[in-house]
């Protein structure tokens, strides 16, 4: 399977799946593009410095949609991962690839999802919330934010003391250990 990963961000997620795929072909899984809609984003120098072919994407041209199916057609793309991708998936994408677009997001959804509930936002409302776990969720991706079916969930427990950055670092650190597995699994 062929998957192209879509940043806006670090990349952290997205540098573990290129790795993971690399070292172990037995996966039959390769990462062959490497898509942001930010042309400053830390995951274009982590995808360069692998030899991986990135794209930077517009936002007339997102929306629009010609070059970017044009792409994804190039490359042969089985499967669309969103690690920390911030843009709504416009329609004729989610059309394009029925269920082959999945995405992770830091909470256990339904909770703490939907727009402008991404980053510190969501550790800091699950905090305030004074919740006793918070977690991953890994789900298809549909025209809402955060609304597609769900794939996988893991949590993790909290303590009433844990700051927006401990509980951040925790959950990040849960999807790595765990994204490559699902994404495989499809
Ligand atoms: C992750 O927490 C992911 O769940 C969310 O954005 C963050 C991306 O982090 N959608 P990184 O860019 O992979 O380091």
């Amino acid at each position: 399977k062929r998957i192209a990963i879509l940043v806006s961000g670090t990349g952290s997620n997205a540098r573990i799946l290129i790795d993971r795929f690399r070292q172990h072909p037995e996966d039959g899984v390769e990462v062959v593009l490497l898509i942001s809609n930010k042309a400053t984003a830390g995951a274009l120098t982590m995808a360069a410095e692998r030899d991986l072919p990135t794209l930077v994407v517009q936002r007339a041209e997102w929306k629009e949609g010609q070059e970017l199916l044009r792409a994804l057609d190039a490359y042969d793309i089985d499967l669309i991962v969103l690690a920390g991708f911030l843009w709504l998936i416009p329609a004729y994408l989610v059309h394009a690839y029925p269920n082959k677009i999945v995405n992770i997001h830091p909470a256990l959804l339904p909770k703490y999802g939907g727009k402008g509930m991404y980053g510190r936002h969501v550790h800091e409302a699950v905090r305030a919330a004074g919740e006793v776990e918070s977690g991953i969720t890994i789900h298809y991706v549909n025209e809402n934010y955060d609304e597609g079916s769900i794939i996988y969930q893991a949590a993790v427990r909290l303590d009433p003391e844990d700051t927006a950055e401990v509980i951040a670092d925790r959950v990040l650190r849960l999807e790595h250990g765990n994204y490559w597995r699902v994404v495989r699994g499809l």
